[in-house]
């Protein structure tokens, strides 16, 4: 699917020479991952050591990966860019927006309408700057990549959290916000504070119920949602050499529930079938002639104690199926202790639903396994007592295992087959019963389990484990059965014991597939239009924000001063607001809705200091750029925490807001600040935060010699007219103040001067 061998022999033809420099730079054999960010690099050849969790570097990644919901606002920036065509190769796969309700014909007939506008758009935007589509229905974004261009070694973003499932493939694959997608996309350099490593090593071998998802269950349940933070996670040793690279995309893709930056596995010959499977020996040919640059020194693996920050040893020959929940993916319960573990916490034992599926675990592999244990059932006379659904990962899987009669086996226990698109994951499930709020527990193998996320019912305890343990738990009807331990009643009344699971890694016969559902971009696009309604409530052409103007910021008023914790979420919502993710001026009448004002501790309540009336924050900064008044927002420690998303930068920008000061920032949203030309600064004394009241306006004294490491003087005068005038720090740079003077790092970029 036009994957580009060209560009993947370049970064072969590197790595020798960089691998080889850095190893000698650093003095000491490498890790995998060190090798492959040191083979990308922004500067070309290493010349320097980097040191773990401590500094920041440019890389320049081989590839951009963009979902349609996030993909709506990075390709509207991307076309402020000025550029003809991407500067890497770079996809989109609409998977996000399909909602699963009776099946995939009807689901995907219904999305293709009620999303219509917002596929045209993405598919002409893609037509015309080179960027490869991927339409409703041909799969989940990490199924597809990991089929089509995931290549061991390289390194790529995605606008994504789960984009780390492609280090399964041996990549470095890392989840961002839109704003970094379209740096890259523009050829600019991608930052990444330089990673700290954690190394999992797997002794033994997979047997039994077990499956890959439990290593990355257990690896959950020692490290939690947090413990891989600013970490990259490397797989190794025997018991990775024994694993599919599907199951090994499983284990990468479940990183990012506990938070790590990646994970990765060195290349191996699971990898060189998967890649031969899917077309592309090619790219075996030529990983094979640099295979030793593809893994970590040998010196790395025989004592990884020397060389990783942290080391897990897991022994898959000993290792229990788990099941993880409800509510949190790092809960983790081995099978055995189920039962226990239900009964003393309540929750409910009737299994209501079971789903496979999600980019998690939709290979042909899992398929076939957890098909292997309905047909058991089928052919004891064992009647299921849950509901089943499941979501293929790509049209390739899906069409195969129809082929193969997976999909027909499936169909013999009334299963539901939904698109092959995210579906329930993303809680895009039109679950009958689920908006009675009812107490019920649901099984999946998808990755995340939060309450509410997949049928929007708070009651729903989900349970993440293996598609295999999805099929028995889901036949039993019962969250504490047990295969390896327990029997169940077939229609005649007889005990009847699952065997366990079967299925091949890969089709005997090879994959098929007669519509991939890929649209390849046209060689010249610039006659390609794009399509926007100027009337669409989902989708917006992006007008270009303003250069400053070069004088002191004065008269602005305070818009709100926030208490406390105040995530990206708090600034700019999901849920209901996804739909206008493509729309700036609708999307910000969430603008910092959910941010407590610290002068009457509400939410989406502060005074409008025209009127003195109390209003919705959106509101309020609208009255104010409706008179040209600019405002600031003050808030408190590690302001813009959370997810990536641009928007919470770009909200304020549209609406008006000069300058965010805070105690401290969550770093990508301070960047993300800058990239949009507003003014990121925190309080260099932080009990000036106090001083701060509800009725001040605020005058910038002396941003006129904005320098860097040069901290700004602003003057807050009180309703009494009483003055405090208050130093803020920031982190800006030569080139970032350019940003802000130009309006913001697009309109730099757009005029060539970046
Ligand atoms: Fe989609 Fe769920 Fe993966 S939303 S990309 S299937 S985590």
């Amino acid at each position: 699917m036009a994957f580009d061998i060209e560009m993947i022999e370049k970064v072969y033809a590197n790595m020798a020479t960089r691998v080889d420099k850095a190893r000698e730079l650093v003095g000491r054999p490498l890790t995998l991952t060190e090798k492959i960010l040191y083979t990308h690099l922004w500067s070309g050849n290493p010349s320097e050591v980097y040191k773990r969790g401590v500094d920041y570097v440019d890389f320049a990644p081989d590839r951009v990966a963009c979902q349609d919901a996030t993909a709506q606002m990075a390709l509207l920036q991307f076309m402020h860019a000025g550029k003809n065509k991407v500067a890497v190769p770079t996809t989109v796969h609409c998977d996000h927006l399909i909602q699963a309700k009776v099946g995939a014909k009807a689901d995907l007939a219904v999305a293709n309408s009620q999303s219509k506008e917002v596929f045209d758009f993405l598919s002409s935007v893609s037509d015309k700057y080179g960027i490869g589509f991927w339409k409703p229905g041909a799969g989940i974004i990490h199924q597809v990549v990991l089929e089509n261009y995931a290549f061991p070694g390289g390194m790529m973003i995605g606008t994504d959290s789960h984009t780390v499932n492609a280090g399964g493939l041996g990549m470095l694959a890392i989840g961002v916000g839109g704003a970094d997608a379209v740096d890259v996309m523009s050829g600019m350099a991608w930052e990444l504070k330089f990673p700290k490593l954690i190394g999992v090593k797997l002794t033994g071998k997979l047997n039994g119920w077990t499956a890959p998802k439990d290593v990355i269950l257990k690896v959950a349940d020692i490290l939690t949602v947090k413990g891989g933070t600013g970490a990259i996670v490397e797989y190794f040793g025997e018991g990775a050499l024994n694993m599919s690279c599907t199951g090994k995309g499983t284990i990468c893709n479940m990183g990012a529930e506990i938070g790590a930056t990646t994970s990765t596995f060195g290349y191996d010959d699971s990898m060189r079938r998967y890649l031969a499977a899917t077309d592309r020996q090619d790219v075996v040919d030529a990983a094979d002639k640099v295979a030793s640059y593809l893994t970590a020194d040998a010196e790395v693996y025989a004592n990884p104690e020397q060389y990783f920050d942290q080391l897990i040893e897991i022994n898959l020959s000993e290792l229990e199926p788990h099941i993880n929940g409800p509510f949190t993916p790092d809960r983790g319960t081995p099978v055995s202790k189920m039962k226990e573990e239900a009964t003393t916490n309540g929750w409910p034992l009737k299994v209501e639903w079971g789903l496979i599926g999600s980019c998690t675990n939709s290979s042909y592999e899992d398929m076939a396994r957890a098909a292997s244990i309905v047909e058991q059932a089928v052919a004891h006379g064992i009647t299921p007592k849950a509901e089943f659904g499941i979501n293929p990962g790509s049209e390739q899987v899906r069409y195969t295992i129809e082929r193969d009669g997976i999909i027909a086996t499936f169909e013999k226990m009334g299963t539901k087959v939904f698109t092959n698109a995210c579906g329930p994951c993303i809680g895009q499930w039109d679950r009958a019963g689920a908006d009675k709020g009812e107490k019920n527990t649901i099984v999946h193998s998808f990755n995340r389990n939060f309450s509410k996320r997949a049928d929007g019912n708070p009651n729903t305890h989900a349970f993440v484990t293996s598609p295999e343990m999805v099929a028995a738990l889901a036949i039993s009807g019962d969250l504490s059965f047990n295969p390896i331990t327990d029997t169940l009643l077939n229609d005649k009344g007889e005990a009847v014991k699952l065997n366990p699971p079967t299925g091949d890694e890969l089709p005997s016969k090879g994959f098929d597939v007669e519509d991939a559902g890929f649209q390849a971009p046209s060689e010249d696009g610039s006659g390609v239009q794009v399509v926007v309604s100027p009337t669409s409530d989902r989708l917006q052409l992006l007008a270009p924000f303003s250069p400053w103007d070069g004088k002191n910021i004065t008269g602005a008023k305070l818009l709100i001063k926030a208490f406390g914790k105040c995530t990206t979420d708090h600034i700019s919502m999901a849920g209901p607001w996804l739909r206008f993710r493509g729309h700036l001026d609708n999307i910000s009448n969430n603008m910092l809705i959910g941010a407590e004002n610290a002068f009457n501790q509400k939410a989406n309540s502060v005074k409008n200091q025209l009127n003195g009336q109390y209003a919705e924050v959106p509101a309020v900064q609208r009255a104010y750029k409706a008179a040209g008044i600019p405002s600031i927002v003050v808030g408190d420690h590690n302001y813009g925490e959370g997810s990536s998303r641009e928007h919470a930068a770009m909200e304020p920008r549209f609406l008006g807001v000069s300058a965010v000061l805070v105690k401290s920032f969550a770093r990508i949203h301070e960047t993300n600040l800058k990239k949009q030309g507003m003014l990121a600064l925190t309080f260099a004394n932080e009990a000036d935060y106090d001083k701060i009241q509800e009725n001040d306006t605020i005058n910038f004294l002396d941003l006129t010699t904005f320098a860097p490491g040069k901290p700004l003087t602003l003057e807050f005068v009180h309703e009494d007219g009483s003055k405090d005038t208050i130093l803020a720090n920031h982190t800006y740079n030569e080139g970032q103040i350019g940003w802000f003077v130009a309006g913001s790092a697009l309109n730099l970029i757009a005029a060539g001067k970046a």
